[in-house]
Parts: structure tokens; sequence; C-alpha cells
């Protein structure tokens, strides 16, 4: 139980996670995978090579060393991440492991500048945060295991048709091998892919938005040809009649007060979860503004289909493609007017 003087021992040295940050979580990862490489499977490697990883564990702890005292004010980040961690299958027994290792790697890192009191208040503080992030877990677990079509761990599907949307991005629309219903999802969720590229390697797992609105039949998941290894793979052998393993369908990104007009703004493969958000929006005969930047005509992906929903629809007020250049012209603009009115004290 955190005591008044663990708070203000924890709320004066979050600040660390911020200076020290990259060390420590460069060292926490290296730790963990050294005395757990099972863990390995869990973990996306290009977001490791890229250091995306060790910043998002060492902001989100910063965060809440910070908030400490107001823990339900960091909600939507632990729902967010409670969702990404349930569509990977983190389970409690994983807290204990990197609470440890975190702790020990700011010991070993911090060396005396830390004192035993303070990592104790850390200690306490680390069980707090994971009490939320099981309790989360929990939900989320338990919401897919009881939805109509729902599931937990993965499931089989086989690939019903690929679609080459352009040169560099497919389709892949996915139906059930138990050829049992599918649960609902939200508009902008996304599914977790599980595969084996070698079976020298870990398995790797990707989450890919699904790129068309919820049926009870079949899920869409449209993916561009990356350097890494997991897309080339997808790209080069996934074909008709393929079958992968997927997650239930997970995620926090989605409209909010979607009874209010909405502006939609992607840039290239970011337009994916949108297109579900866009398909409801306009099924709830709400007023939408599409902008899109692409590199050209060739590159937008799904154009025929966005088009086809914007112009059928009467609640459609625009569609704009523009290229990335002009995008971050109007950003620019947009920034500088911000600035002005601000200035303006407007
Ligand atoms: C209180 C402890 C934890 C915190 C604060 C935390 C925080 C985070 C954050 C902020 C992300 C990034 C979410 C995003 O992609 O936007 C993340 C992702 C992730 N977390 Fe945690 N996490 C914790 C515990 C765990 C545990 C116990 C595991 C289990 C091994 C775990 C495994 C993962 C994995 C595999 C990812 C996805 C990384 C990727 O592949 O990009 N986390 N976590």
């Amino acid at each position: 139980m955190l005591q008044e003087q663990d708070i203000k021992n924890v709320k004066e040295t979050a600040f660390v996670f911020k200076e020290y940050g990259r060390e420590i979580g460069e060292r926490f990862y290296e730790t963990l995978f050294e005395q757990h490489p099972e863990l390995h499977n869990f973990f996306n490697e290009a977001n490791q090579k890229r250091g995306i990883q060790q910043r998002a564990l060492m902001d989100s702890v910063y965060k809440a060393g910070i908030h400490i005292d107001e823990l339900e004010s960091l909600g939507p980040m632990i729902t967010h991440v409670a969702e990404k961690h349930r569509a990977l299958g983190v389970q409690p027994e994983h807290y204990e492991v990197v609470g440890t290792i975190l702790l020990q790697t700011v010991r070993d890192v911090l060396g005396t500048n830390v004192t035993g009191d303070v990592l104790e208040s850390w200690g306490k503080a680390y069980a707090s945060i994971a009490a939320l992030f099981i309790e989360a877990e929990r939900q989320s677990y338990e919401q897919v295991a009881e939805a109509r079509g729902g599931w937990t761990g993965n499931r089989a599907f086989y690939v019903t048709n690929r679609v080459q949307e352009t040169a560099e991005v497919i389709s892949l629309y996915m139906k059930p091998v138990d050829h049992e219903p599918l649960p609902p999802f939200l508009p902008g969720q996304y599914v977790t892919l599980e595969m084996e590229i070698d079976e020298a390697s870990n398995v790797h797992k990707r989450h890919y938005s699904l790129s068309k609105v919820s049926d009870e039949n079949e899920f869409r998941i449209t993916i561009q040809h990356e350097p890494g290894a997991v897309s080339s793979h997808i790209h080069n052998n996934i074909v008709k009649g393929s079958q992968l393993q997927l997650a239930a369908p997970a995620g926090a990104f989605s409209v909010v007060n979607a009874e209010r007009p909405v502006v939609f703004i992607s840039e290239g493969i970011g337009l994916t979860p949108l297109v579900s958000m866009l398909q409801s929006q306009i099924a709830n005969s709400q007023a939408v503004t599409w902008i899109h930047a692409t590199k050209s005509c060739d590159t937008h992906i799904l154009k025929e289909e966005i088009e086809s929903i914007l112009f059928e629809s009467e609640q459609a007020t625009k569609h704009i493609s523009i290229q990335k250049r002009l995008l971050k012209m109007l950003s620019r603009l947009y920034m500088k007017v911000r600035l002005i009115l601000v200035g303006l004290g407007t």
C-alpha cells in the first residue's frame, strides 16, 4: 500500500525515467530477453531496433510516476495499452517478471544515486500500476471470450481472397476455418496476426487494422510491403487458401463524439483504420469530411471504394485527396494560424 512518503518519493524521482529513459529502457530489454528468452515471442523486433518499445515503456512509467496519486487520470492510456497487451496474450504473471527486472535495471543504472527507500516506494508504485493493467486486461479477456463469436488466444482463418490494391499494398480477406460467426468489432480496431516464418526463429505477432466495417462472416486487413521480415513474408507467401492465426479484434482508437460531424485526416497506409469508421459514420447519417494525402493516384489505396462510400452518401460533405507535400504545407499553415490566434488570446 502506498504511503504519503512513497508518493513523495515516486513523484520526486519520476524524472529519472525521462532523463535516463534510453539507458534504462535499453538495459531493461537486454536483461529481460537474457533472463526470459521466451518473451521474444511477444515483442516486435523492428520496434525494438528502432527503440520504439523502450521509449513507450519509459514514457508510460514516467507518466504513471508523476500521476501516482491520481492514477485514474491515466484511464485512456491504460485502456489503449491493455487492449494491445490482451491482443498479444500478456498474462498477470508476466508483470512480476517485468517489475523485478525494471527495478533491478534502475538500481544498476543509477547505482548509489538511488536509495533503498526510494526503490521500495517504486516497487509499491509498480504494483499499483500493474494492478490497474491486470484488471483492465482481465476485463478485456472476459469481454472477447463472452462476445457472440468471440474467442481468446488464436483462431485459425483461411484467406478467401488476396487483392493487389497498389504496387506496394495488398488486402487479405479471411474467414474462420470453423465457419462460426465472427464477433462484431468497433470501427478502428485491429486484429493480431501470429506467424512463424521459419522454425528456427521466434513467433511473430503483428497488429493490422480491420479495413472494412464489421461483418460476421469475413475480416479484411490491408498490408503495405515494408522492409521487415513479416510484411515481406506475407507479401511473398500468403495467397488465397493460406491459413493464418488471429487473435480477436482489439484496440481503443475510435471516433469520440460520433454524433457530431467528423473530419478524417490520413496519409498513405494510415487510412486503414479510418475506413470502417467512415463506413460506420455514414451508415449512422453523420456528416464527414475526408482528407487523405497520397503521393499520387496510383498509390491511393482503396480509392474507388472510399469514393463510392463518400459520393453515394448524402452525408459526406467533402472528399479531398491531396499530395503529401500539400498536406505538410497545410499543417504548417494551420500551426501558424493557431500560433497567431493563441498570440491574440483567442
Ligand atoms: C506496468 C507495466 C507495463 C507498462 C507500463 C507497459 C506499457 C506499455 C506501452 C506504453 C506499450 C506501447 C503500446 C503501443 O504500442 O502504443 C506496451 C506495449 C507492449 N507491452 Fe507493455 N507494459 C507493461 C507491462 C508489460 C508486460 C508485463 C508485458 C509482457 C511481457 C508487456 C509486453 C508488451 C508488448 C509485447 C508490447 C508491444 C510491443 C511491440 O511489439 O511493439 N508489457 N506496453
